[in-house]
């Protein structure tokens, strides 16, 4: 069983994507407000039952229904409102994902945690640390987003398919995120040959502030964030070993340790079955080592 925690908009759209790519046979959307899980899984139930679709989706306020999960994906806190970075989310955040975790180490302590509320980087510390699971069952949904919003300009700059696009955004998800041109490409052609280097920084820049414009404009980001999860989801629950920027505890790779961000992993059965190490130019480590500071410094705040 997939179990989705926070049923607002993110949540149920995770939940609506995991069932179409039939990732489980029940997906569970758990939420304290009363109501809200149990009418967006009636919601969902509805269209499936119309594609014809087996997956049940439940919604519950109880959290000893997520017994049996192999899966836990954390969307539980506040958003990002219009004008808000994702570090001013981190002290209320911080005390509702940590009670989240106690639940589910009470109640799936063999899952995997997909943490997704932000800010990304140390709910993703915060998830680690509470569980005490194996780090390679804790790992969060940050850079799956990034990654989608610079294919995205890339499709645009370049007119080619979506198909052919390949892109990688790595590092902390927020203000330091680093999109990485050198490894992007269409096709395996290079994106640093295909587009000026005046061009790249203009994509590079709009990956960076896309989603404060899509808050701007809708209130919040939504479908990006719901097809995010499923991506990673399905990479786990079929071993596809697909390699995919997730933020996961740092253990002395690229020279960090007990510190989480976003690198590429390898993601399979197990979780984070291997972490890549880049080797990051001068300019790339610039930005990255901006990343783990701002991470390393809100974890400080924070009280575990
Ligand atoms: C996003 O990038 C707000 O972190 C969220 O869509």
């Amino acid at each position: 069983m997939i179990t989705i925690i926070g049923a607002g908009k993110v949540g149920g759209d995770a939940a609506l994507f995991s069932a179409l790519r039939n990732l489980d046979d029940q997906i569970l959307l758990l939420d304290i407000v009363k109501g809200l899980p149990q009418g967006e899984a009636m919601d969902i139930n509805h269209a499936l039952s119309e594609q014809g679709i087996d997956v049940e989706i439940k919604g519950s306020n109880d959290y000893s229904d997520m017994k049996g999960s192999n899966i836990v994906v954390v969307v539980a806190g506040l958003g990002r409102k219009p004008g808000m970075t994702r570090m001013d989310l981190l002290q209320k955040n911080a005390g509702i994902v940590k009670s989240v975790v106690e639940n589910i180490k009470k109640y799936a302590d063999d899952s995997i945690i997909i943490p997704v509320t932000n800010p990304l980087d140390p709910m993703t510390y915060i998830c680690y640390k509470v569980s005490g699971f194996e780090r390679n069952r804790v790992f969060g949904m940050g850079g799956m987003l990034d990654l989608s919003r610079f294919k995205q300009f890339i499709h645009e700059a370049t007119g080619h398919s979506r198909h052919s696009i390949r892109a990688l955004v790595i590092g902390e998800h927020g203000e330091n995120m680093l999109p990485l041109p050198r490894f992007s490409s269409v096709s395996g052609i290079p994106l640093t040959s295909l587009l000026s280097k005046e061009k790249i920084d203009e994509l590079v820049q709009n990956t960076r502030q896309v989603a404060a414009k899509v808050i701007e404009l809708k209130g919040a980001t939504v479908h990006a964030p719901g097809n995010g999860i499923s991506t990673i989801i399905d990479s786990v629950v079929n071993g596809k070993m697909q390699v995919l920027p997730i933020a996961t505890y740092l253990d002395g790779e690229y020279g960090y340790s007990d510190v989480t961000i976003g690198v590429p992993a390898v993601i399979g059965k197990n979780g984070v079955e291997k972490i890549i190490e880049l080797d990051l130019n001068d300019e790339e480590k610039e930005i990255f080592n901006k990343g783990i500071e701002s991470v390393k410094n809100a974890i400080s705040c924070i009280q575990i």
